[in-house]
């Protein structure tokens, strides 16, 4: 694991979504307050989803706020299972962030599609403020997937043959990914216990290759950390 790294450890998975929240505004009021706009890239899966609840209660500079997304699976834009609805139903659409700000990956066009299309947005947008990221129990974040190898130079790849479905998807690089003042990952359940001691003690999955300047800093409950 990355030498500068900040565990915080939550009995509950509630606890770690309310203080996850927390600091996420925390973020965006720094942000906006020196460079008058906050650049968030949020994260996947299912972890997430119940920040993007307590944020969409939450008081916020909107007009500042940039949405940008970590990874997207290649599914029609309206697909339960893409990234982009669940943050648009449990966040996005209930609070007045304007449209243009909001940049979901064009996943729906395809891999190669995707990848151009995000490709030009990251390198327009880079550096991030803020990346939100999780780990699945492959030890993968993003789209990056053990064992998969993708081209140095790029801001966004396309993955196929993904072992988490659907197969085809679009993610940001751990290059882009750890271009950002700070990076906070958040992991939940007990599923994650042997990857995160795997990541701890060295091994080198892709969750070890998101490397930012400022460091890391992990969210997670007493279930993924394995405490009583
Ligand atoms: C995805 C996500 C993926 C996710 C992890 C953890 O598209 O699947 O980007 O990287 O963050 O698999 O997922 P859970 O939060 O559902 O455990």
């Amino acid at each position: 694991m990355q030498q500068h790294h900040q565990i915080y450890s939550f009995t509950t998975n509630q606890l770690l979504a309310e203080a996850a929240t927390e600091a996420i505004l925390n973020s965006a009021q720094r942000a906006i307050a020196q460079n008058g706009c906050f650049k968030i890239v949020l994260a996947g899966g299912s972890t997430p989803n119940l920040i993007y609840q307590l944020l969409s209660q939450a008081q916020a500079d909107w007009q500042n706020w940039w949405i940008f997304w970590g990874d997207e699976r290649c599914l029609p834009v309206d697909n339960a299972e893409r990234n982009s609805l669940m943050a648009m139903q449990a966040w996005l659409e209930k609070v007045t962030i304007p449209a243009a700000q909001i940049f979901p990956i064009k996943a729906e066009l395809g891999a190669k599609q995707g990848v151009a299309d995000y490709q030009a947005v990251a390198a327009q947008y880079l550096p991030f403020d803020l990346v939100l990221l999780g780990m699945g129990e492959d030890g993968h974040t993003a789209s990056l997937f053990p064992g998969h190898v993708h081209p140095e130079n790029e801001f966004a790849h396309a993955v196929y043959n993904s072992p988490k479905p659907p197969s085809d998807r679009v993610s940001l690089s751990a290059a882009a990914l750890s271009n950002a003042e700070q990076v906070l990952f958040l992991i939940s359940g007990a599923g994650k216990q042997e990857p995160f001691r795997q990541w701890e003690q060295g091994d080198d999955l892709p969750v070890a290759q998101i490397k930012p300047e400022n460091g890391i800093k992990i969210y997670a409950d007493y279930a993924a950390l394995n405490l009583a």
